[in-house]
């Protein structure tokens, strides 16, 4: 089987969306050949926004752009990926028609430097909301080294509770699916709006009182009545629980998988296998079968369960 170059399969896809006098964000420069790329595309009535967290990355990068005549439309931040939505200027959120990340550590520096699950998550949230639509972000990530197996698990599991409606996501392999193979998920952004937007403005919308319904007249009581639920049955043969949860932490085992929409509160939640993320009323997140997840509820939240089969 040929092998696929995906630092050009990601090239080939961003041209697809990118033109001259476009606005794009290289989130990991390192060595910067992909801030060229993207600075050659967008031309000089573009901009290139660029962010690593070495200044060797952004010196190496500097030195890459100046050579090739494409410092003057590139603007390079030593900061975290994560807090990009604060260094794009205003007029550009919802306006970035592509993102480009390139996981893992700086090739030829100190191999401890690797970009880390939580601010990558957040980072690829950041950048969600500040695409274009269309828009596309392109990451590629590498799980054979340490670190980056879980960094790509997570971001895996991740990019399954994107909204479906506005995102769709594609993992192109360089050769085979080998676990360890390095892999380039392509995020492409179909309707205009962010990210786990409030739930009750999309399908919930529609639904935000269920009619021809049963409901079990029993409670569903756990942790000492700090949360509690009651069971609604659908004449399709499909079941919710509509809860209430005080502040507390609770873990609990499902036997399917779930999708919990946080109606209002606020709580940690940690995943199998993933980071500790915040969720507050109007988001939502799935959690897989057999499995078991926790969640710290710091204000009181109310929450409808929807059993998936
Ligand atoms: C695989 S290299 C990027 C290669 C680069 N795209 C190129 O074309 O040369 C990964 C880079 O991510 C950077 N990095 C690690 N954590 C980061 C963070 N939180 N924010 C931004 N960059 C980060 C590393 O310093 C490293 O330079």
């Amino acid at each position: 089987m040929k092998r696929i170059s995906l630092p050009e399969t990601a090239h080939g896809i961003v041209k697809e969306y990118l033109q001259s006098g476009d606005a794009a964000i290289d989130a990991t420069v390192g060595n910067g050949h992909d801030t060229a790329f993207l600075a050659e595309t967008v031309g000089a009535t573009g901009h290139v926004h660029g962010f690593d967290v070495q200044t060797q990355a952004l010196r190496a990068t500097r030195q890459r752009l100046q050579q090739q005549g494409l410092e003057a439309w590139v603007t390079l931040f030593e900061v975290s990926h994560a807090e990009m939505a604060r260094h794009i200027p205003n007029p550009l959120h919802g306006g970035i028609k592509a993102v480009m990340f390139n996981l893992g550590y700086l090739p030829g520096a100190d191999k401890c430097i690797i970009t880390q699950t939580q601010t990558t998550l957040r980072a690829i949230a950041a950048a969600c909301r500040l695409l274009a639509a269309p828009g596309v972000i392109t990451v590629l990530a590498y799980p054979g080294h340490a670190g980056g197996d879980e960094e790509t698990r997570c971001l895996a599991a991740w990019l399954e509770r994107l909204d479906a409606a506005q995102f769709s996501v594609e993992t192109l392999y360089s050769h085979h699916h080998q676990e360890t193979a390095p892999r380039l998920f392509v995020l492409k952004k179909i309707a205009r709006s962010a990210i786990m937007r409030p739930f009750f403005q999309q399908q919930i919308g529609a639904m935000s009182e269920f009619k021809n319904v049963t409901i079990v007249k029993q409670a569903n009581v756990y942790f000492d009545g700090k949360v509690n639920s009651r069971t609604v049955l659908f004449a399709d043969g499909s079941k919710k629980t509509l809860g209430f949860m005080q502040p507390g932490e609770y873990t609990f085992n499902t036997a399917d998988p779930e999708l919990m929409e946080i109606l209002a509160g606020e709580l940690d939640v940690q995943l199998p296998g993933c980071d500790w993320q915040t969720i507050k009323g109007g988001e939502s997140f799935n959690v897989p079968g057999n499995a078991a997840f926790t969640m710290k509820v710091k204000t009181a939240s109310d929450y409808c369960c929807s059993f998936l089969k």
